[in-house]
């Protein structure tokens, strides 16, 4: 059974150290995540597995890492400072500030649970400003990206030219980007620092509907290859008034979190609305000639945009679970091999220097291919719980036999069936087990 309460989460992550609040020895800072030894692993494997479906494993898709911090002219073009805001509101009774279109009811204060105490919604830029240089002043105004993909229409006259494509072709890119949430909230669910994993895709404008259709199929299916149960995914189509200001039509990808469905990812017809805008902002042209038809366009964009520590919440609450070995009670974590921090552990039986030596060449064979957790200390019975814990799906026990048969025992986290086989053949059957 999936976690259906995000504290089992919460508290799993801090305790065996996935997720910790950031500064939390000043008191912490607001709403903000520090990604510890397992988390790191974990959202690293999330990035690196969705860069593997979407550029790896295709062949019209690149991949850039574009600069965080921007001029005024990239977000005045693409609208982000005229349009990126959220209506706030003030209770007058308890002071507290809220996003007017989060509300159940638009009238009773959450907090204090009054009605009619909220002051008139004011649009408030999400945009985190800073400045570039040790001068203040016009000039020096910097902004950090609120979303990744402007580095894509940026730089899309450069990637059409070093690589050779053209379309149907996209530009991906992963990182963090940064908004001012008036609400942040559910732990890594809505930060003001997050990551994200972004594809704008460059279509004949034509096509843009066949295109549309594909891409939000494809990022459906993501997430089911990659563990989350079929039931806890679904598409849902935005309504006119959810439209983000660039999009004549967005589907969501929503994941059934403990409070309900919710956008996990947005794919969304973005039209020519951002290259027409930089170009005619720039004097730069930005469009495609066809060879063919000898004609020039402005492809359209289908834009799959995904949170990457928003996916990581969605994989680890999916994968939670409860159950009973020889009588004992254990939670797991049934991450995907792909998503999990470490594929292997490595645990000799005893700490005895006569089996350290082997053990050690055990992990070493596996960490040429492999990230490996090797682990000496407490009875085997605990360590095997503590792997599951962390989602690790192989376990290797190397023991007394071991060092007269050259052999080890593979256990596997979901079953808690255990192999015997030789070192010799170690690295094949565990890449078989875990599928790469
Ligand atoms: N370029 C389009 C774009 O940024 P978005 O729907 O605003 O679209 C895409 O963001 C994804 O980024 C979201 O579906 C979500 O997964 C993630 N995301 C957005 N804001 C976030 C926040 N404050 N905290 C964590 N993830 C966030």
């Amino acid at each position: 059974m999936p976690a259906t309460d995000l504290d089992q989460i919460v508290s799993l992550c801090k305790q065996r150290g996935f997720v910790y609040q950031s500064a939390e020895i000043y008191g912490g800072f607001r709403s903000t995540y520090d990604y510890g030894p397992l988390g790191s692993l974990l959202l690293r494997n999330v990035k690196d597995a969705w860069i593997r479906s979407m550029v790896q494993q295709r062949d019209d898709v690149v991949l850039i890492d574009a600069a965080i911090l921007g001029p005024p002219q990239v977000w005045e073009t693409s609208g982000h400072l005229g349009n990126f805001s959220d209506p706030l509101v003030d209770c007058t009774n308890c002071k507290n500030r809220f996003r007017l279109d989060k509300l159940d009811d638009p009238d009773t204060c959450p907090s204090c649970g009054k009605t009619n105490t909220f002051t008139e919604a004011r649009e408030f830029n999400l945009m985190f400003k800073t400045q570039a240089g040790p001068v203040e002043g016009a000039g020096a105004d910097a902004y950090l990206r609120p979303e990744t993909a402007q580095g894509m229409f940026t730089n899309f006259g450069h990637v059409l030219q070093t690589s050779r494509k053209k379309p149907p072709f996209g530009i991906a890119q992963v990182g963090k980007s940064f908004r001012n949430e008036i609400t942040p909230q559910n732990w890594i669910f809505r930060t003001r620092e997050f990551e994200q994993m972004e594809m704008e895709f460059f279509v004949p404008p034509e096509d843009s509907e066949k295109w549309y259709e594909y891409w939000c199929k494809e990022r459906l299916n993501w997430y089911i290859e990659h563990g989350i149960p079929a039931d806890m995914v679904m598409l849902r189509p935005h309504d006119a008034d959810e439209l983000s200001h660039y999009s004549t039509g967005t589907s969501d990808v929503e994941f059934k979190f403990p409070w309900g469905f919710d956008e996990l990812e947005g794919i969304a017809k973005r039209t020519d609305f951002d290259l027409k805008a930089h170009a005619a902002a720039s004097g730069e042209k930005l469009d495609y000639f066809d060879p063919q038809t000898q004609e020039r366009y402005v492809p359209f964009v289908i834009e799959p945009a995904a949170g990457a520590t928003r996916a990581m919440a969605a994989f680890l609450l999916a994968a939670y679970d409860e159950d009973e070995v020889n009588g004992e009670k254990r939670t797991v974590l049934r991450l995907h091999p792909r998503l999990a921090p470490y594929k292997v552990a490595v645990l000799p039986l005893s700490k005895k220097d006569t089996l350290t030596p082997l053990a050690h060449e055990v992990r070493k064979l596996l960490a040429e291919r492999y990230m490996v957790d090797y682990d000496e200390t407490q009875n085997i019975g605990k360590r095997y719980r503590r792997q599951d814990e962390i989602g690790t799906p192989l376990a290797v026990t190397v023991d007394f036999d071991s060092l007269d048969d050259n052999a080890v025992t593979i256990r596997d986290r979901d079953t808690t069936e255990q192999v015997r086989v030789p070192i010799d053949e170690l690295l094949a059957t565990v890449s078989g087990k875990l599928g790469f």
